[in-house]
């Protein structure tokens, strides 16, 4: 996958709406056959740089190049790329066949040729059957297949999708995205897919560009993304963060230490370009805590006391809320802790003691 040449090419991208910067200094390479996602919260400006690739904004600086060809000036409909929308836009008054024919019929594509793209289309999607239906007598998602089908018909070396799944009930979202995913594999296709979903980002992508304010914040795999955030906001949009703010102490090779509210935490991975003394923010992930009401034989640094303020149990796993305290005049530091299949040990109350694996802290690069 990192070995494929880049498709797109965006170098400094900015947009702006009146006095609103929509988009600011963007630069993003996208690989040719992946499948990248724009993930933000609403109004970080996604759907501004997929208008933009499909040609529907001018840029107000910066360039747009798909293989080697900068594409600014080229018309939308010249640049071999299809979007769906988060509405889908099928027109209410045609069969599903009809839908899918439009585009192929204003190309000039008829008869046997027209039939045979079109059914094919259809019978790869799973609409084999739906030609004759109107866009109103199927279920959701298969108006959703209909406009992806409408989409790949034209054959298009771009697909762009604006949270194509966000009108679907929960489960049929997870159905879809999953056959989405099948699809983009089978046909090879670029994608851009934007969402406001970090799980269905995290599931469905071989990168994700994180957006905040109309900037590219992080560039990478899910795994990157999900692992080494480089700043809060990405730790924090994407699952759930437990930040520990305070200062490194002692830096070793493979090792370093933080100094939080008079106690140490240490952390087993290399401290490089940290200096004793700085301010340094840490993240550990909810299911890297372990907690139990007994103290551990072994406290080491890593222990802390706390006391359970509240759960939820969603089945597969128990997610609790625990108060730390850390030194007299603090306020309560809150942790978030997932145990997975709570079954056996059923539901903690009251005192608890936490333990941070100290492998699995991580620094945050730019806080
Ligand atoms: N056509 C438009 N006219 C004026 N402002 C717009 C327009 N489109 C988007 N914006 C503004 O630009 C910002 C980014 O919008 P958008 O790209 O739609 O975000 P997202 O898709 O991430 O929710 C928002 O502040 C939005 O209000
Ligand atoms: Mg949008």
């Amino acid at each position: 996958m990192s070995d494929a040449p880049v498709h797109i090419a965006i170098r400094h991208l900015t947009k702006r709406f009146g006095a609103v910067t929509a988009v600011r200094d963007v630069s993003l390479q996208i690989a040719r056959g992946s499948f990248t996602t724009l993930l933000g919260p609403s109004g970080c400006g996604k759907t501004t740089i997929l208008r933009t690739l499909a040609g529907f904004y001018e840029a107000d600086a910066g360039d747009i190049f798909f293989d080697e060809r900068r594409m600014n000036d080229v018309p939308s409909h010249h640049r071999h790329a299809a979007m769906v929308f988060q509405d889908y836009a099928l027109f209410p008054h045609m069969t599903v066949f009809e839908n899918v024919a439009y585009g192929l019929k204003v190309g000039g594509v008829r008869g046997d040729a027209l039939r045979q793209r079109v059914g094919r289309v259809l019978a790869d999607l799973g609409l084999a059957g739906l030609g004759d239906r109107m866009p109103g007598m199927i279920s959701g998602g298969q108006q959703q297949r209909v406009a992806l089908a409408r989409a790949l018909v034209m054959e298009p070396e771009i697909l762009l999708l604006d949270e194509p799944l966000s009108n679907l009930d929960a489960k049929l979202r997870v159905t879809v995205r999953a056959e989405l995913r099948q699809i983009q594999r089978r046909v090879g296709i670029t994608t851009v897919y934007v969402t406001h979903d970090q799980e269905e980002a995290l599931a469905i992508s071989d990168r994700i560009a994180v957006m905040h304010q109309g900037e590219v914040v992080q560039y990478g795999t899910p795994w990157e993304i999900y692992y080494t955030p480089q700043r809060v906001f990405v730790a924090d949009f994407v699952g759930t963060a437990n930040l520990l703010r305070g200062r490194i102490h002692e830096v070793e090779a493979q090792r370093f230490t933080l100094e939080l509210a008079g106690r140490k935490i240490r952390v087993e991975s290399p401290g490089k370009g940290l200096r004793p003394g700085e301010e340094a923010v840490l993240n550990i992930r909810p299911e890297a805590i372990e907690i139990g009401s007994i103290p551990p034989a072994d406290p080491g640094p890593n222990v802390l006391e706390g006391v359970i303020r509240t759960h939820t149990f969603v089945g597969q796993w128990v997610r609790y809320w625990v108060d730390v305290s850390l030194g007299p005049e603090a306020a309560p530091h809150e942790f978030v802790v997932d145990v997975p299949d709570p079954r056996e040990r059923g539901i903690l109350e009251g005192r608890v003691f936490l333990r941070l694996d100290p492998r699995k802290i991580h620094h945050l690069q730019g806080a």
